[in-house]
């Protein structure tokens, strides 16, 4: 049996998501995986931090989360005296990886779900840096480490004999890095186009159908789809952050979002979309990323595309990537449903990754 405590640090939709599907399929990591698996710290904003080596009442969590009401109370007596109660997450993260080693507990793994900064990747890279450092395995929904600091993570990471998994940044769960990574070895893949957000994806074909922009937007808010602050779909930084970290993690490239090219879709109108739509055309935000002189190129940017075009034909939240290779030609990965789900399932499948290396190191 493979035990793995986990450190959460943030704890909003896809964190609170990630801990419900975690309590649904704990029968099925468990007889598949042999996997058994506690919280032991959980790191919010705003909403305060908890750590109890022995375990959290996750339920509990849950529900004072939902409440909006602070999460410190669950702190364990013994951890109350040495953790602020205001403790961030870098805190939490420092205090769980050097109680982990004091206890010689195994097998730490941060859960980071924070938001996206789209200046510097921070505070994520940090957590995820300082983590790796202290002995954990990290998984992550969040871009900005893999977008800003993929080749230093990933030194730290090997040098720690650690993983460090991210196949939630890019299209949710459906696999991206984890199928080129285990499926396509020795391709060299040569470039990407694709539809990436779904944010403005719905959005633009939610045009297409006569409604408007700003109810669009507010249906993805309220669904908990759209980034904390819309501007970054809205603006094309989203789909910027996901070209970086595709560009990084298959093209061994040294982008961040800022050095991709980036138009966003604010200035597409109604009219517009009816207006290509007359012609025969559908506008979609497309992000794609080409071998320039030896390096990379990346840009995003809304496009009026034939009829016939693959990504022409995506409606709501779908998102295509397309993948060139050398030797297969190109490759579509289709996501038809997106959403809290699969982006908690994409945290949900790098664990049982990580419970598989675990077991092999230990046998
Ligand atoms: N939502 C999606 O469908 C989706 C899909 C794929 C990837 N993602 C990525 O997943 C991440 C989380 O998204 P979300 O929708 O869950 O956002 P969210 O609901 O706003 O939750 C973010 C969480 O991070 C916490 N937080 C922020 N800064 C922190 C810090 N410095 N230390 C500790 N905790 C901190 C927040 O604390 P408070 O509760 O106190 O505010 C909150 O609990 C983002 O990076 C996003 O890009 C989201």
């Amino acid at each position: 049996m493979v035990y793995l405590d986990l450190l959460l640090v943030g704890f909003g939709n896809v964190g609170r998501q990630f801990a419900r599907l975690l309590q649904e399929k704990s029968v099925q990591l468990r007889r598949d995986y042999g996997l058994s698996w506690r919280v032991v710290g959980i790191a919010t904003k705003r909403h305060g931090s908890a750590f109890d080596a022995r375990g959290l009442d996750i339920v509990k969590a849950l529900r004072l989360a939902e409440a909006g009401t602070s999460l410190d109370v669950l702190t364990g007596a013994e951890s109350e005296r040495l953790l602020p109660a205001d403790a961030s997450g870098l805190d939490l993260i420092k205090y769980a990886t050097s109680e982990s080693k004091l206890r010689r507990l195994q097998h730490l793994v941060l859960v980071e779900t924070t938001l996206l900064d789209i200046q510097r990747g921070q505070p994520a890279v940090d957590h995820v840096i300082t983590a790796l450092r202290g002995g954990a395995h990290v998984v992550t929904a969040n871009k900005g480490p893999v977008a800003f600091a993929h080749r230093e993570i990933r030194s730290v990471a090997e040098l720690a004999h650690r993983e460090f998994l991210f196949e939630g940044a890019v299209m949710d769960g459906i696999p991206v890095f984890n199928l080129v990574r285990e499926t396509l070895p020795v391709a060299d893949i040569t470039g990407f186009r694709g539809v990436v957000n779904a944010t403005t994806n719905y959005i633009l074909t939610a045009m297409e159908a006569g409604r408007t922009f700003a109810e669009a937007l507010a249906e993805m808010q309220g669904a908990g789809i759209a980034e904390a602050d819309p501007s970054f779909d809205v603006d094309g930084w989203d789909a910027a952050a996901k070209t970086a970290a595709l560009m990084n993690v298959l093209m061994h490239g040294s982008a961040t979002p800022r050095t991709i090219a980036r138009t966003g879709i604010r200035e597409i109108t109604r009219d517009r979309v009816e207006d290509a739509m007359a012609r025969g055309k559908r506008i979609r935000l497309v992000a794609a990323a080409e071998r320039g002189d030896g390096h990379p190129v990346g840009h995003v940017a809304p496009e009026e595309l034939d009829a016939d075009d693959p990504l022409a034909h995506l409606t709501g939240m779908q998102n295509l990537l397309i993948l060139q290779t050398d030797v297969l030609g190109s490759i579509g990965i289709h996501q038809l449903d997106g959403g809290l789900t699969q982006t908690a399932y994409a945290l949900v499948s790098d664990l049982a990754a990580i419970a598989r290396r675990v077991g092999r190191d230990s046998s």
